[in-house]
């Protein structure tokens, strides 16, 4: 039978026999690539003929006296919590990330955490020589742990080299997208390849009990380029974030068949490589303590358009300031730039100000930025983005001793978020006199308040219960009192009476 070439998408994988600039399904451009399909198509095994030769399942119960995963710890601490506390062997783990923000240095880390510790670890690289490698080792100074390196890029010969006798207790591929398969014939990249390679590797993990770390490079979309296929295939997809200008790297894991997935892991890239953080919210308050100016003062570095967001990464609560600015727009459309947080969220924010509180926010440019390069998902941070707001908007601080959390609704009201507790405590730790926190609803338990209350020893809550409230908190305050404001800024601000 003559085989007919088909096109398959490589964004979504789907396949047509015609070529298209644009993907059918996904809506992808120039994604689809001629890809030879197998001569015979596969026999369907619903003929009698195809289940000859299947072996009988052999169906177990529920219950069994399976132990949770065993466990092998890294020793890199962040990376192990990420992971769910430790790598599980026979899982296979798909490391996501933009190029040059520190896959390779991360897990050559890693590998060499695992040799010093007495475990077999293998590196295998496609994209570096073996000279880059070393050179990285050496400056990381981890030259002289045992880790076997490869340079290597057929997965013919990777499986021929693993399958052996000594099977390696973890082997990091870099990258799964340089690897290949002999038997496709498709370029190294592509989503069959991908695919194959990804497939072999992970019958190894599961046959022969061994750690398989793929790492994966992210289109600018933020897919893992082309395969997002492979997230279906591995057990846990970590990605390894953060913004270029900055030190941080923060570690998230999306899916995780072995632990939660909201966990996050924060190093800092430094000149022999990257340091774990083990407490964020000292590292992304830092640049905020030399500038901040002495308790009930208002100096210089008390600036208007900033609030500390009191939030939790996974089950670790994390401070991190927010900052806005807000201009007159000198377009019929604003301007709005994000970094950090979820721009519809923001849109919603200015609208809810706009209607609710009678400002007028949505004309105006918004810059929102979330500092040190964290990204916030949590909706618990609309208090905090809209304290920003109004603060720059009236330019009037916010207090710089106090942090701010809740989720705010469409009518304005703020409602109680999760986890108020730990907030709290997090606060109070690090030095924190106030906290503007949602109203707790009429009528419910008294215990609650008194555990909050408890939480946040040494800290004032100050309950706000509509955005109103805050509006009022942060403007400028009426008839010649001590407080300036420019003159651009009450001309902003216009609140109807
Ligand atoms: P790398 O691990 O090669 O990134 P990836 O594998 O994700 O493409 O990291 C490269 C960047 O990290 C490069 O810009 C240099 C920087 N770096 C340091 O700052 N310190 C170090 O000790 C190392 C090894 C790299
Ligand atoms: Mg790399």
């Amino acid at each position: 039978m003559k085989s007919h070439p088909r096109y398959a998408c490589q964004q979504c994988g789907a396949v047509a026999p015609k070529w298209a600039g644009r993907c059918e399904a996904c809506g992808a451009w120039n994604s689809m690539v001629e890809e030879l399909p197998r001569a015979v198509p596969p026999k369907s095994l619903g003929s009698a003929g195809g289940r000859r030769g299947g072996h009988a399942l052999d169906f177990v119960a529920l219950r069994g006296d399976s132990a949770g995963p065993p466990r092998r710890l890294t020793g890199i601490a962040e990376l192990d919590r990420v992971c769910g506390g430790g790598l599980v062997p026979g899982s296979t783990i798909l490391v996501g990330g933009d190029p040059g923000i520190g896959k390779s240095t991360l897990l050559l880390q890693a590998a060499a955490a695992l040799a010093a510790g007495g475990s077999d670890a293998a590196y295998i690289t496609g994209e570096e020589a073996i000279d880059q490698v070393r050179l990285r080792a050496e400056r990381l100074g981890v030259a002289d742990t045992p880790v076997r390196l490869a340079s290597a890029a057929s997965v013919r010969d990777i499986i021929a080299a693993l399958d052996d006798q000594r099977v390696p207790d973890l082997v990091v591929i870099d990258s799964i997208q340089t690897m290949y398969l002999d038997t496709l014939d498709s370029a190294p990249g592509t989503v069959s390849q991908v695919r194959g390679a990804a497939q072999e590797l992970i019958g190894l993990a599961k046959r022969r009990g061994l750690i398989v770390v793929l790492v994966g490079h992210v289109t600018k979309e933020g897919l893992i380029a082309g395969p997002r296929v492979l997230e279906h295939m591995v057990d846990t997809v970590l990605y390894f974030e953060g913004e270029r200008g900055h030190q941080f790297r923060i570690l998230r894991a999306v899916k995780n068949r072995f632990g939660p997935t909201d966990e996050i892991g924060v190093f800092e890239m430094s000149d022999r490589g990257l340091v774990e953080v083990p407490n964020p919210s000292a590292l992304f308050l830092a640049d905020r303590s030399n500038s901040e100016a002495e308790p009930g003062e208002e100096g210089p570095g008390q600036i208007a358009g900033a609030a500390v967001f009191a939030g939790i990464e996974g089950t670790r609560p994390v401070l991190v300031e927010i900052q806005a600015l807000v201009a007159p727009s000198l377009l019929g459309t604003p301007r709005r730039a994000v970094v950090g947080w979820d721009a519809t969220r923001l849109a919603m924010i200015t609208a809810v100000l706009d209607a609710r509180c009678g400002l007028t926010v949505g004309a105006n440019d918004i810059y929102l930025n979330i500092a040190g390069g964290l990204r916030i998902v949590e909706p618990a941070a609309d208090l905090a983005v809209a304290a920003a707001l109004v603060s720059a908007l009236t330019e009037t601080p916010v207090p710089a001793d106090t942090v701010v959390f809740g989720e705010i609704g469409l009518s304005g009201r703020v409602r109680p978020v999760a986890h108020a507790e730990a907030r709290l405590k997090e606060a109070a730790k690090l030095g924190f006199a106030e906290a503007w926190v949602p109203l707790r609803p009429p009528g419910r338990t008294a215990g609650r308040g008194a555990r909050l209350a408890r939480a946040g020893e040494g800290l004032t809550l100050v309950p706000i219960g509509h955005l109103s409230e805050l509006v009022a908190r942060l403007s400028p305050a009426p008839h010649g009192a001590p407080r300036r404001v420019p003159a651009s800024a009450s001309r902003r601000f216009a609140t109807t009476p």
